[in-house]
């Protein structure tokens, strides 16, 4: 059992089907840099801890040196009996500087403890990456919302015309979640600060080495506080792929409103040419593509967390080798979000709104109702009696096919004396959305206050 981790008490080598079951070089390769910087902690530990010479040290960390720039450009591949990307490395290191140097670097770690600060260092970085494209997308949202600050549409409820709002205002409400993803990124990396280096295979180390010196060197605030936990738990992993799902989601609910909006029968939005694309059969064709990839790719991130949820579900503690099908989920869930939000972005950065029809649309479906009924609620009518009459105006608007401000003033004492004419001056689009002025509201004050907020909240992350 040339070159594996664990010959000695085994006097067979491992079947063909069980290595091609159990190795995970294909996805966890891209692992290596960090199983190097890991590697590299490791041998400081055992340094510090008398393990190693101050030469061997230096030896070791040129070899480690010389792997790392083989496994960045390509040079330095797994081999077919490589299990995993740790032993593959220990035996390109036991090449580079010898069995008996390169043999010395196993002791004190296993590759439980490994794993699990890999995946956390290769989280990290990827949240960042994440953080970044969710920001520009916040952002491309923010600009749409500011190139338009008088533009005003059909706000809806049960996709039926509810209320008039402003464009901005509407704009924004997909900013906020993205805020909130945002937060829940940086949440979860102050959550996954800890080093499980040192835990062992579950136990912890017996060779006296300091955790707490390979947590520094790898950039975390202190090692884990049980190394049972270090080594078992995924939770991490899990609220991760959480927060990639529930992006995929807030994307996806976007772009389900781009692909209405782009409909012939809404006609809001055109898309930009860059960002949508043609039929092969039928020529007059532009469609939503990166939109409707995003929510097909929304189903996707969600499968990613609940098939790892469902992996970890039922795990005894500690280490389970089950825990291996951890990564291609949540390899997946990053790779899918860093191909996507770029896109998206650019889509989003280029719509091209047309704000005539959208102001045409907003009053219809007798949208200002509730602004009836307010007004009857500011001249001292109970709101119940107000909804009635308000009520009673659509019908009878609806029999005699009329918009709400069209009525006669006669024709409005005869539904209740207390609707006078004066009720028209609320009955505009621009009246009925000034009038929201409360806080989080969609009156043009309330969104400038609200877009200062956003601003404030963005410069805090
Ligand atoms: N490659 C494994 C993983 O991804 C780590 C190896 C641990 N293997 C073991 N037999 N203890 O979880």
């Amino acid at each position: 059992n040339e070159g594996s981790l664990w010959g000695g008490r085994f006097s067979d080598g491992p079947s063909p089907e069980l290595q091609r079951l159990s190795r995970s070089t294909q996805f966890d390769w891209q692992l290596g840099g960090y199983d190097i910087r890991g590697s590299r902690a490791h041998a400081r530990a055992l340094a510090a801890a008398g393990y190693l010479t101050d030469d061997e040290l230096v030896r070791m960390l040129e070899g480690l040196d010389d792997i790392e720039a083989r496994w960045a450009d390509g040079r330095l591949q797994p081999r077919p009996e490589d299990e995993d990307v740790h032993g593959a490395l220990e035996a390109a290191l036991v090449d580079a500087v010898g069995a008996e140097l390169g043999g010395r670097l196993r002791a004190g770690r296993s590759r439980n403890d490994q794993i699990a600060t890999l995946i956390r260092l290769y989280l990290r970085d990827h949240g960042a990456v994440i953080a970044r494209e969710v920001r520009s997308l916040i952002e491309a949202l923010a600009a749409q919302a500011d190139a338009h600050p008088d533009a005003v549409m059909p706000g809806r409820t049960h996709l039926q015309h509810a209320q008039p709002v402003l464009l901005a205002h509407h704009l924004l409400a997909h900013a906020w979640p993205l805020v909130r993803d945002l937060e829940r990124l940086r949440d979860w990396a102050a959550r996954s600060d800890r080093s499980p280096y040192g835990a062992g295979a579950l136990a912890g180390s017996s060779l006296g080495l300091d955790p707490a010196l390979v947590a520094a060197e790898l950039g975390f605030s202190g090692p884990t506080e049980n190394s049972i936990d270090a080594t078992a738990s995924r939770d991490l992993v899990a609220e991760f792929a959480y927060i990639a799902a529930q992006l995929g989601v807030d994307l996806s609910r976007l772009a389900e409103e781009i692909i209405l909006w782009n409909t012939r029968e809404f006609g809001y939005v055109t898309l930009h040419d860059g960002y949508s694309t043609g039929s092969s059969i039928m020529p007059q064709k532009k469609n939503p593509d990166i939109a409707e990839l995003a929510r097909g790719k929304a189903g996707r991130l969600i499968g990613d967390l609940t098939g790892l949820l469902s992996t970890l579900k039922g795990l005894p503690l500690a280490y389970n080798r089950d825990l291996q099908e951890d990564k291609e989920p949540v390899f997946d869930a990053v790779e899918t979000l860093e191909v996507l939000l770029p896109a998206f972005t650019g889509m989003v950065a280029t719509l091209r709104f047309d704000t005539e029809r959208m102001a045409a649309l907003a009053p219809q479906g007798f949208s200002l109702a509730t602004d009836v009924a307010d007004w009857l609620v500011r001249q001292g009518v109970p709101f119940r009696e107000a909804h009635e009459i308000s009520g009673a105006l659509v019908a009878h608007c609806e029999r005699h096919g009329l918009e709400l401000h069209e009525p006669s003033d006669d024709e409005c004492a005869a539904i209740d004396a207390r609707l006078t004419g004066d009720v028209r001056t609320v009955l505009t689009v621009e009246g009925s959305i000034a009038s929201r002025s409360g806080a989080g509201g969609t009156a043009p004050s309330a969104v400038a206050a609200q877009r200062v907020h956003l601003a404030e909240r963005l410069a805090a992350l």
